[in-house]
């Protein structure tokens, strides 16, 4: 198959990391078509996925050689407590698989370092898993229903920063609004965490995707992640440097959050690796620096 020929769906290309992963494909010529549901504009499908029918029934119409599956409750606190999110990350991967399958089309899903315990870093694709919140075993029970399909691909992920279009899309947005108003805050510095471009996130998946051209579609678990670590603290160091702010960072040395939450759940990106895709990842400092100047 000529890479360039590949139909791509996107579901929730209407978020964070959807809204890179469309353009990212536009941008390498892919044929490609975004789903949103609340926020659908500008060209982008909506569509309900909670609806199986009109979902099957779009998905039978646009006949895309590849779904690259975004949508989904990344908020643990909400998927704590809401029956609709545990439908939205498990019910609608076991559709989309199907779906997939059934239209011989090549799925994506994307999944969450959330699925470790973060006890015994760093994580291979095939160690246990074994989530400490809903929201991780939510997107667990979304793998395997996409897994159940043989040919499909999960690709998991840390903590994402990137372009927002409004500031609550990531914790950054309210961090960055903070230090630019010079007012003090406090971060969490026990959790160590890989952040991660969604510029390079949208890469990756679109490498994955055209990959069939050249080895056939990559199946089965995958990890993607930076190796930088940093805390919540160290970020907002980092991004305090930059803006020049005076807000003073007060670390916290042990959570306050109503979530449990894995200290450090540093993963291997070593199937990718062996798989040919490129791993590289835009070091931290230098994104934000450069994006700061841009605003
Ligand atoms: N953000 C992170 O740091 C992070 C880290 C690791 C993994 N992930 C994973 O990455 C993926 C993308 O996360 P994100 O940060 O881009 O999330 P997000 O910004 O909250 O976007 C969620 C998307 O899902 C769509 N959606 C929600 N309910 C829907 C429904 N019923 N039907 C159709 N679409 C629906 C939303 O559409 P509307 O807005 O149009 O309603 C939106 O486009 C998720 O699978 C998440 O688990 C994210």
């Amino acid at each position: 198959m000529d890479s360039s020929n590949i139909k791509v769906v996107v579901t929730g290309a209407s978020g964070f990391l959807g809204r890179a992963v469309l353009s990212e494909a536009q941008r390498r010529g892919l044929h490609a078509v975004g789903m949103a549901h609340t926020r659908a504009s500008g060209g982008l499908a909506q569509v309900d996925l909670l609806d199986a029918q009109a979902t099957g029934d779009f998905i039978a119409r646009e006949a895309p050689q590849c779904i690259i599956h975004c949508a989904a409750e990344k908020r643990p606190a909400a998927v704590e407590h809401s029956t609709q999110a545990h439908r939205l990350n498990v019910e609608v991967p076991a559709l989309l698989a199907r779906l997939a399958q059934t239209h011989n089309a090549y799925l994506i899903y994307v999944s969450t370092e959330y699925v470790f315990d973060g006890t015994s870093p760093p994580y291979e694709a095939h160690d246990a898993p074994n989530p400490l919140n809903k929201y991780g075993l939510s997107k667990l029970q979304g793998e395997h229903a996409a897994l159940a399909n043989a040919g499909a691909a999960v690709l998991r992920l840390p903590l994402l920063y990137g372009r927002t279009v409004d500031p609550a899309e990531s914790q950054f947005g309210a961090l960055v609004q903070k230090l630019c108003s010079g007012a003090r805050l406090e971060a969490n510095a026990w959790q160590k965490r890989y952040p991660t471009s969604t510029e390079d996130v949208a890469r990756v998946l679109i490498d994955m995707s055209m990959s069939a051209a050249s080895a056939g579609w990559l199946s089965g678990i995958y990890q993607f992640a930076s190796q930088e670590m940093l805390t919540q603290y160290t970020m907002c160091e980092a991004l305090k440097d930059i803006l020049g702010s005076a807000s003073e960072i007060v670390p916290l040395t042990h959570s306050v959050d109503s979530v449990v939450r894995p200290e450090d759940t540093r993963m291997s990106v070593r199937a990718l690796e062996e798989a040919g895709i490129n791993v590289q990842c835009t070091p931290f400092r230098q994104w934000w620096t450069t994006h700061l100047q841009t605003l």
